[in-house]
């Protein structure tokens, strides 16, 4: 290979077909080598065309249920393969730490094991169909806020313990690429940093694939000493890309070693080797297969959706829950997935309306009421470049700002709605940015004055076609007469059904834990006219719940996918028992969680920070400090009830088997998520959790049936970071064993001898 050859591998270029994919290496054809489609992302496959819309990936980990993440991947798989892309940009595994955190729908836990369970069985399904699947971003990418600069101080044991467990379960599944992250670690940009790239993953962990920079990640060329080995970034947008001329001239001119270039096309040419790229499979795909992606698609969101209150049984819904109202505006637009470089063009969505309507037949009456409205009217801008109906279109490649004035008519909270299809749109308001969105739609509410305000309107279209993007907003009296109008609707039905969501998105942190565009307030609203009230949230992460006392029940779908609302329909309805479980600690409030009130720990000061509360990560922390979260990790109810008994514990392995007996006590067929904790070893010196997960199952039962359920806990999860000598070690003497139903529900307790072995 010559060395232009060489170095087309290593940086990103346009893809001459434009389907819409993230990024595109153009092969060597004079060797018979084919070009390398990379695409996103998380939740299905982002390319110009639809495809199955899954679940979101924390939708997934509340299934604990690492064979539905295997189905998971081989749609993604399938999918990739049939669309012409190569490479996909999934998993994203990065641990829960912020509850704020603007990605924590596309990751999957707060808690290392089940991260690590989810993203090796969804690496493995994704592999099963010839797509190769990316593990990203490596590493402590735990919040948006200031993603590109902020600088994580973690101590060692924290990331051996909390973070790195599901990168280096990836590798151990045989991910064939990994993603480096675009904040820095300890001082080093993540994807220049020697320790994380060539230390732990390529030295430590023997990764034998390749490092791609999240796009526009890299900082220097050097980076390629450092163990990066492909530099991505939107093509066309960076003018002077490190791993292009710059790179050759270092070549050439000696400073960088031409080995390390060989190292990275080595790396990038054995995947495809291993993938069958070299040998042809680019030309034999496979066909989509719409209806198979649909099915998986709704299984996950029927087995992962967590029912977290249910009072007086108020669900499943009966033949007399016949005068229904449904309530709120992702009633009537599902909301499938999240936004950013995540959303995929689902092949079909039908609203929770419409699913409800046809599972409650002939004999209900079901009424709709928006109960809000993010949409609303086209932004009035004093010097609009907007059409009437707030729409601007551009062409491919171009952008366009403007500066113009709105007229506030009364002070209040006001909705900005940017909907940017195949492009970049954004609002800034008084110069502060408040809503922008890339691909998908975003809004967020700002609090003004009455009076004339600063707009600044941006927008750029990313991909190979014309798109046209849409700036709306609402007032304060929109809001208000919705929610009066949903208010007289609830008054005159049985039970009303209020539909709540968010849109979480990557490059920014919600601002707080609350549900946005005044949902809280049609909730409280709602649940005073009517004790009936049900609430069903299509959220992104945690929230906060004020009206919780007020409602009847909960049930949290997270974002469900595009069969969502035939799942919502079957969970409400009781066609399918809830079986999912938190993996994530809700917190009552913003200022009760593992990072709050400290700027330095959270978000960062002048770009530092620190990982203060060190290995006492979500439940960790809360169990540490005695801290009432409002649902606990773990937890998560079902329509019928659980007995468990006789625990015993027995060493094997140098891990531990743990049996008990579990009935199902209730009236109906159902599956508990059966967790195994151990607490913490007497002899050892460093932090430990009082009480980590460190196995569990996912169990069937009949109505009134008992098994003898076996849990396997590995000897790695008996082990602390000895961070003296800089390796694992175990954590010896007489340890607790806990058995239950969630990390606050641990009927059984054993004590257990561990030894060094
Ligand atoms: C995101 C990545 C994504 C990439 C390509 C970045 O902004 O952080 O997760 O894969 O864009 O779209």
């Amino acid at each position: 290979m010559t060395l232009d050859e060489k170095l087309s591998f290593v940086s990103a270029q346009v893809d001459p077909k434009g389907l819409g994919e993230a990024g595109y290496i153009p092969g060597v054809p004079r060797l018979g080598i084919p070009e390398l489609r990379l695409t996103d992302g998380p939740a299905g496959v982002r390319v110009n065309h639809h495809a199955t819309a899954l679940p979101a990936p924390v939708t997934l980990a509340s299934t604990w249920d690492p064979r539905l993440a295997r189905d998971y991947g081989q749609v993604i798989g399938r999918d990739g393969r049939a669309l012409d892309q190569d490479v996909q940009l999934a998993p994203m595994t990065n641990i829960i730490r912020v509850p704020q955190g603007g990605r924590n729908f596309e990751t999957f836990s707060e808690d290392p094991l089940v991260s690590s369970h989810m993203v090796a069985n969804e690496i493995t399904g994704i592999q099963s169909q010839g797509l190769i699947a990316t593990v990203k971003h490596y590493a402590e990418n735990n919040q948006e806020d200031d993603r590109m600069g902020v600088d994580v101080n973690v101590d060692a044991q924290t990331m051996h313990e909390i973070e790195l467990p599901a990168f280096q379960a990836a590798v151990q599944a045989g991910v064939g690429a990994l993603m480096c992250s675009y904040n820095s670690v300890n001082g080093k940009h993540g994807c220049g940093n020697d320790d994380l790239l060539n230390g732990i993953l390529k030295t430590q962990w023997a990764f034998r694939g390749w490092v791609m920079s999240d796009w526009g990640a890299t900082h220097a060329t050097t980076d390629l000493v450092a163990g990066l080995d492909q530099d991505m970034f939107t093509a066309g947008l960076q003018p002077d890309p490190y791993f292009q001329g710059a790179l050759k001239q270092a070549i050439t001119d000696g400073s960088i070693p031409v080995a390390a270039l060989d190292d990275a096309v080595a790396r990038i040419l054995g995947q495809m080797e291993r993938f069958g790229l070299l040998d042809g499979a680019a030309e034999h795909r496979p066909a989509r297969d719409p209806k198979g992606g649909a099915k998986v698609a709704q299984r996950v969101a029927e087995s992962g959706a967590v029912l977290l209150k249910n009072a007086g049984g108020a669900l499943p819904l009966t033949a007399s829950d016949n005068r229904i109202a449904i309530i709120g505006p992702s009633a009537k637009t599902p909301k499938v997935g999240g936004g950013g470089s995540s959303s995929v063009t689902p092949d079909a969505a039908t609203s929770p309306l419409d699913a409800i309507t046809r599972r409650a037949g002939a004999r209900a009456s079901i009424t709709y009421a928006a109960g809000g409205d993010t949409t609303g009217v086209a932004l009035p801008l004093a010097d609009s470049p907007l059409g009437s109906d707030g729409t601007l279109t551009l062409p491919a490649g171009a952008y366009k700002t403007a500066r113009s004035t709105i007229t506030v008519p009364a002070t209040g909270d006001y909705i900005f709605t940017v909907n940017a299809p195949g492009s970049y749109g954004s609002v800034t308001v008084d110069g502060a940015k408040v809503a922008d969105t890339a691909y998908g739609t975003v809004s967020a509410s700002a609090h003004l004055t009455a009076g004339t305000h600063t707009i600044d309107l941006f927008a750029t279209v990313l991909q190979g076609a014309p798109a046209t993007l849409r700036f709306t907003w609402v007032t304060p009296d929109m809001v208000t007469a919705a929610r009066n109008q949903a208010v007289a609707v609830a008054k005159k039905v049985r039970t009303p059904i209020v539909f709540a969501y968010d849109d979480l998105t990557e490059g920014t942190d919600r601002t707080g834990l609350s549900l946005p565009f005044s949902q809280d307030e049609l909730i409280s609203a709602v649940a005073d006219a009517n004790p009936n009230t049900i609430v069903v949230l299509n959220t992104g992460s945690s929230i906060t719940m004020p009206w919780l006392s007020k409602v009847k029940a909960v049930l949290d779908t997270y974002y469900p996918g595009e069969n969502g609302a035939e799942a919502t329909a079957r969970l409400l309805y009781g066609d399918v028992n809830p079986s999912g479980k938190l993996t994530q600690t809700f917190p009552t409030s913003a200022s009760a969680t593992p990072v709050a009130g400290d700027p330095k720990a959270y978000p960062g000061v002048d770009h530092q920070e620190t990982y203060k509360e060190g290995i006492f990560v979500g439940y960790r922390w809360y169990d540490k400090t005695g801290t009432t979260p409002l649902f606990p990790f773990g937890y998560g109810l079902s329509y019928t009830s659980f007995a468990y008994g006789d625990l015993r514990v027995r060493a094997s392995h140098g891990g531990l088997t743990v049996s008990f007996t579990l009935k199902n006590t209730g009236h109906r067929d159902g599956q508990e998520v059966a967790q195994v904790y151990v607490g913490a070893g007497p002899n050892v010196t460093e932090p430990q959790a009082v009480r980590k997960l460190a196995g569990y199952e996912k169990v069937f039962l009949h109505a009134g049936q008992t098994r003898t359920v076996s849990v396997r806990v590995d000897a790695q999860q008996l082990r602390y970071w000895d961070t003296r000598t800089g390796s694992w070690r175990m954590a010896t003497g007489t340890r607790g064993v806990w058995v239950g139903g969630s990390s606050r529900d641990l009927p059984l307790h054993a004590a257990t001898a561990v030894s060094a072995r």
